[in-house]
């Protein structure tokens, strides 16, 4: 590999972009306090998951007697896809559901039904934990899904079940990833959180199960997300060693962000099998293009991954707000954002970095 790969601040192959950001780049509705304009919308579905992964949301604490959001307190279809409108004319153009796990809630393919028929959606995607895709892909294809996220941190068995809490094995996800590349829902991605100690012995296993099947696999920097994982810095392993370690046995060499604001920085094996990422939010932080909005299950709007505070957009919503009065309300939220917390983290002192932030389940990652 030759350079250490593409610099965050580097010039973008302009020609690679997708329409969804040139479209909506040209005038933006709103901008933050940093220039940033709304493009992305993440919507959490529900808080709850048929896993437990240790880093979010341990067995200990979310037992039986965890109380999960009553169905009354979730947005119901027709208020998510009322806001994702009135969001598509403040400029958002790409829309991911996440949960929790986004499959465990109910009809779900009828809300990609939904969205896929919102104009100005250019990208409707879904990132899940895969263990009930396989049952229901074919559904969500058919309702409008194009494309889909897997989370698999390892295809190690024993290391994976210990992961994930419960004692599942790789099997299912598994089976769910092949299912969506059979039905087309191109291109697959997989997202795989690397912790030290934990499962960095399998990243290069990983990324040899993938390289050649047109899965593009994404390693993500462990991060300090909620408050009950116990983060550490050296719990994380920097992206660049995980290039690195697999660069040593499969060459790379860096590739272009495909669009602006992306997230992954992309690496090509140069034997022409394929690409990986890495997510590198804690050594390289991505603030300064965070375009990123989310929305709770409850129907919080949240400006940042580490905020400790979300937004009501429930209240007005169920006691007759016009959409004027929520596009205004959304309008003042953004404008006066001014969240970079990755790119502040390591300068915060301990105690500001536990500050109470919102739990990852309940927003999604
Ligand atoms: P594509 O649309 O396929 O490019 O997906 P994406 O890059 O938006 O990826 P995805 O939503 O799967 O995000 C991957 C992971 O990156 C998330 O699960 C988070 O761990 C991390 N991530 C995404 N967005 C943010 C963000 O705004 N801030 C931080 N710190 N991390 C983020
Ligand atoms: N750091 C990085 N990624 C995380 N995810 C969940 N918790 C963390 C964390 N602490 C990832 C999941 C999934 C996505 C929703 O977020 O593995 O891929
Ligand atoms: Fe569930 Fe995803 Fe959280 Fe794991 S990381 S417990 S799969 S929501
Ligand atoms: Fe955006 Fe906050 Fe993540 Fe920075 S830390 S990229 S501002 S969500």
């Amino acid at each position: 590999m030759g350079a250490s790969g593409p610099s965050r601040g580097e010039p973008m192959n302009d020609s690679a972009m997708p329409d969804f950001n040139t479209a909506a780049q040209e005038a933006p509705q709103v901008v933050d306090t940093l220039g940033r304009p709304l493009r992305d919308l993440r919507i959490s579905v529900t808080d709850r998951c048929n896993f437990r992964c240790q880093y979010c949301m341990p067995a200990e604490k979310y037992g039986v007697r965890y109380h999960f959001l009553p169905r009354a307190e979730l947005l119901t279809f027709e208020e998510i896809v009322r806001l994702t409108r009135i969001f598509v004319k403040l400029g958002v153009s790409k829309a991911r559901i996440t949960g929790g796990e986004p499959t465990v809630r109910r009809d779900i393919d009828q809300l990609i039904g939904m969205l896929a028929k919102v104009e100005g959606i250019l990208d409707l995607t879904l990132t899940t934990n895969g263990f009930l895709l396989a049952q229901i892909a074919e559904d969500l294809k058919r309702a409008g899904l194009r494309r889909v996220t897997v989370s698999l941190d390892t295809l190690d068995n024993e290391v994976f079940g210990r992961m994930n809490g419960r004692g599942f094995s790789t099997h299912r996800v598994l089976e769910g990833i092949w299912k969506a590349v059979e039905l087309g829902m191109a291109p697959v991605k997989v997202n795989a959180v690397v912790q030290r100690g934990v499962n960095d012995h399998t990243v290069v296993d990983t990324a040899s199960y993938f390289k050649g099947t047109g899965i593009v696999v994404r390693f993500i920097e462990y991060m300090d997300v909620g408050n009950l994982n116990g983060w550490r810095l050296d719990n994380i392993v920097p992206s660049a060693e995980v290039i690195r370690r697999i660069n040593e046995v499969f060459p790379l060499e860096p590739a272009e962000r495909s669009y602006r604001g992306e997230v992954a920085e992309r690496y090509r094996y140069v034997d022409g099998t394929g690409e990986i990422g890495v997510i590198s939010s804690v050594t390289q932080p991505f603030c300064g293009d965070c375009t990123r909005v989310r929305l709770s299950p409850e129907g919080k709007l949240i400006t940042c991954l580490f905020a400790s505070i979300g937004h009501d957009l429930r209240a007005p919503l169920r006691s007759g707000a016009t959409d004027e009065d929520l596009e205004e309300r959304i309008k003042n939220i953004w404008r006066v954002r001014d969240d970079r917390y990755s790119e502040l983290r390591t300068s915060l002192t301990p105690e500001l970095r536990k500050a109470r932030k919102i739990e990852m389940y309940a927003i999604g990652g």
